[in-house]
């Protein structure tokens, strides 16, 4: 071979090999999918794990966010996470009923007294064992996510069951939530996120049941004329993932992704306290909407319609996991 014939395929195999290494070095694309607007608790939660990931491990993970049912709704999240369209999502814990009917355990109305008991239940033995209940179903639990709890929304206030008798409200994906409203004689309607604001606004429904940070984000309370101050159940998220991906992953990868994940997290949830109150408050300053608090004795009334849910459920959560919830509470 002549000299210059070698000292062609030398720079030829060297080309290759900057072509295959630089190939080899891509960072791998993990797709973060939610249902909410950036500014909420989930969406700042997303934005900071970018911020992590591109800060801590930019040449290993490119993690792209896509917010407000942009790429997927919930009810289709799980179902292209297993075919690899999408690598992360924190869907509320309502939505997972066709994985696992533990997690229902969260939907029960009246369950929780505040957002401090609702970390001391998840951090414990048995909210952990509810972490992993959708394992062996090709997914892995990565974490809870607050976002608060929730109040009720329609075109009158709700001071007492009975005014809510008759009344078409919005739920997520949840048998629960059904039950909680069949208890007041109300009819529960199963709608995506997504919609709430036109059915609302085209008065197709006529309330539903949010925290103060979804019903501003999403502009409810422009649409209703009063929201009553229940905090009668939990809006809650899991951080999902899928076995085949996250096993898949390279150990040290695997390692920092979670730690960027658990510190995204812990911001997260501190920003779902202070827009329990701020949202509350652009609300009530908006002047567009009510916001009607009960008496104790009103809210008595709630509990004791809604409370008998818990019955209906306990074969399907376990009795354990709601004494351990209740002990939770403080
Ligand atoms: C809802 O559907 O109302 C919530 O789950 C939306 C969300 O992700 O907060």
């Amino acid at each position: 071979m002549c000299f210059k014939r070698l000292f062609q395929t030398l720079m030829f195999a060297c080309a290759l090999l900057v072509l295959a290494s630089s190939v080899l070095a891509a960072p791998i694309v993990v797709k973060f999918s939610h249902v909410v607007a950036e500014d909420t608790p989930k969406g700042q939660m997303a934005a900071k794990l970018k911020e992590l990931c591109d800060q801590r491990m930019a040449d290993k993970v490119l993690l792209e966010v896509y917010p407000s049912s942009q790429l997927f709704n919930d009810d289709k999240v799980l179902s292209a996470m297993a075919l690899g369209d999408v690598q992360l999502a924190a869907p509320a814990l309502s939505k997972f009923e066709k994985y696992t009917k533990k997690l229902q355990l969260f939907d029960l109305p009246f369950l929780f007294k505040d957002m401090a008991s609702v970390d001391k239940f998840q951090q414990s033995d048995k909210g952990q064992e509810l972490l992993k209940s959708i394992e062996g179903k090709g997914y892995i639990g990565l974490g809870y996510l607050h976002n608060g709890l929730k109040q009720l929304s329609a075109n009158k206030p709700l001071t007492v069951p009975a005014d809510a008798k008759g009344l078409k409200f919005r739920i997520m994906t949840s048998d629960v939530l059904a039950a909680q409203f069949e208890a007041v004689d109300a009819m529960p309607l199963k709608k995506p996120f997504s919609e709430v604001f036109t059915l609302l606004q085209t008065k197709a429904i006529d309330g539903q049941e949010n925290t103060w940070s979804n019903m501003y984000s999403q502009k409810m309370y422009e649409v209703q004329d009063d929201i009553t101050e229940t905090n009668h159940g939990l809006l809650d998220y899991m951080l999902v993932t899928s076995s085949e991906f996250w096993n898949g992953l390279p150990e040290d990868i695997r390692v920092e992704l979670k730690k960027c994940i658990d510190d995204a997290v812990a911001y997260g949830n501190k920003v779902s306290a202070e827009k329990a109150t701020s949202d509350k408050q652009k609300i009530i300053d908006s002047g567009r909407c009510k916001v009607v608090e009960l008496t104790p004795e009103d809210r008595a009334k709630w509990v004791e319609v809604m409370q008998p849910v818990w019955k209906q459920f306990e074969g399907d959560i376990g009795k354990e996991y709601i004494d351990a919830a209740v002990a939770a509470n403080n």
